[in-house]
C-alpha cells in the first residue's frame, strides 16, 4: 500500500509555489466573494490564460457584486462577449442581482447552489474559497489528480462517483480542514502545472511517492475518457452589408435560447444541409451584388458550425436590423462565432 497522499505536503509544495492570479487573495489575506464567485464563473469550461484579460476588465467595468446588479443586461452581455456560453453572463447577472437584494452572498454550500448560475461545483469552490468551508471543489484538474493519486481506471463519466469520493478522502485530513481555500487551490494549481492532462511531471510532484497511479505506471493515461460522440455538422450564411457612412447592418438575436441576445451580422437558420446560392439569396437582407469572403468554422456545444460570409457594399441599407460603426464593433456583444465572421469580412483576418 502506498501512503495517503498528504495534505500537509501538498500545502507546504503550495506555500512555495502558488500561482499569484487576480482573485487570489494573498497568504493572510481575506479573499472577496464577489472576486472569488466571478473568477469561477469565468472559468468554467475554460482555461485561467483565456480568462486573465477578461476578468481585470470586467472588474474595472463593475467593480461591486452592486454595480454589477445595477448594470443593463447589454453591458454585461457586451463585457463578457468571446468568453462563449452566454447563457452564463444572462445567469451571472440574475445571481448579481439576487445577492445585492439580499445584502451579501450566502457563507453556505447549500446557500449558494440555490443561486442562479451556480452548480454543486461552483457552489463548493467559493465556499470554500472565499468563505473557508472545509470542502474540495471538483473540477477538470481537481479530478485528474484524484483520479491518479487514487488509480481510478474506470472511464469518464462513469467513474465520477469514484472520484469524487476520492477527492472528499484527499479532503478529510486535519490539515486540508484547517485551509480548506488553500488546500483546494493548491489542487487546482497542481493540475494546473505538474498534474498536466498528457504530460505529468511526477519527477517535481509533491504527491511523487504517494500516487497509486504513477506507481503503477499509468498517470499519463487517467482519467480515461469514453469515446466521445461527434458533434454533427450544421451550415449557415451570414451578410455583412456596408454602407457608404462605413455602418454595417446588425440585429439582435432572440432573447431565449442559443446565444440569446446577443448581436450577429444578419444570417440564414443554421441547418443540416449546406446552402446553395437559390436558397441563401432569400434570407439576405437586401437585393444587392453579394461576393463571398470565406468561411468560418466554429465549435459550439453541440455541433459545429461552417458559416459562409457574403459581403455587399450599397449606397443605404433599407433592411430590418440596426446599423453599427464598423470600428466600434468592439463594443457590441458579438459572440466568439460572430467575432471570426467580422475579421474575416473587415478583413483583419
Ligand atoms: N480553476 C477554477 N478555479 C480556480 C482558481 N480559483 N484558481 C485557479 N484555477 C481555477
Amino acid at each position: 500500500m502506498s501512503p495517503v497522499p498528504s495534505a500537509d505536503t501538498l500545502l507546504a509544495w503550495y506555500d512555495r509555489h502558488r500561482r499569484r492570479l487576480p482573485w487570489r487573495a494573498e497568504p493572510g489575506q481575506a479573499a472577496d466573494p464577489y472576486r472569488v464567485w466571478l473568477s469561477e464563473i469565468m472559468l468554467q469550461q475554460t482555461t485561467v490564460v483565456a480568462v486573465l484579460p477578461y476578468y481585470e476588465t470586467f472588474l474595472t467595468r463593475f467593480p461591486t457584486v452592486a454595480a454589477l446588479a445595477a448594470a443593463p443586461e447589454g453591458d454585461v452581455m457586451a463585457a463578457w462577449a468571446g468568453l462563449g456560453y452566454y447563457a452564463r453572463a444572462r445567469n451571472l447577472h440574475a445571481c448579481a442581482k439576487a445577492v445585492a437584494a439580499s445584502g451579501g452572498f450566502p457563507r453556505t454550500i447549500d446557500g449558494l447552489r440555490a443561486l442562479p448560475g451556480i452548480g454543486p461545483y461552483t457552489a463548493s469552490a467559493v465556499a470554500a474559497i472565499a468563505f473557508g468551508v472545509p470542502t474540495v471543489p471538483v473540477d477538470g484538474n481537481v479530478e485528474r489528480v484524484a483520479a491518479r493519486v487514487a488509480c481510478i481506471a474506470a472511464p469518464l463519466p462513469a467513474a465520477k462517483p469514484a472520484i469524487a469520493t476520492a477527492a472528499a478522502w484527499l479532503g478529510d485530513q486535519p490539515a486540508a480542514i484547517a485551509r480548506p481555500s488553500d488546500f483546494a487551490q493548491a489542487l487546482f494549481d497542481l493540475g494546473a502545472t505538474v498534474c498536466t492532462p498528457t504530460s505529468p511531471a511526477c519527477g517535481v510532484c509533491p504527491w511523487f511517492s504517494s500516487c497509486a497511479a504513477r506507481l503503477a505506471g499509468i498517470a499519463a493515461e487517467l482519467p480515461r475518457k469514453a469515446p466521445k460522440a461527434v458533434r454533427p455538422m450544421r451550415y449557415g450564411v451570414h451578410f455583412w452589408l456596408t454602407d457608404a457612412a462605413g455602418r454595417v447592418l446588425l440585429r439582435r438575436r432572440p432573447p431565449r435560447g442559443l446565444l440569446g441576445g446577443m448581436t450577429e451580422i444578419p444570417g440564414t437558420d443554421w441547418r443540416a444541409l449546406p446552402w446553395d446560392e437559390a436558397a441563401w439569396t432569400d434570407h439576405a437582407p437586401m437585393k444587392a451584388a453579394w461576393r463571398p469572403v470565406g468561411e468560418v468554422r466554429h465549435g459550439l456545444t453541440h455541433f459545429e458550425l461552417r458559416i459562409t460570409v457574403m459581403a455587399a457594399r450599397v449606397p443605404v441599407i433599407v433592411a430590418d436590423g440596426f446599423l453599427g460603426a464598423v470600428e466600434k464593433l468592439d463594443a457590441e456583444a458579438l459572440p466568439t462565432v460572430m467575432r471570426k465572421c467580422v475579421a474575416l469580412a473587415s478583413g483583419e483576418r
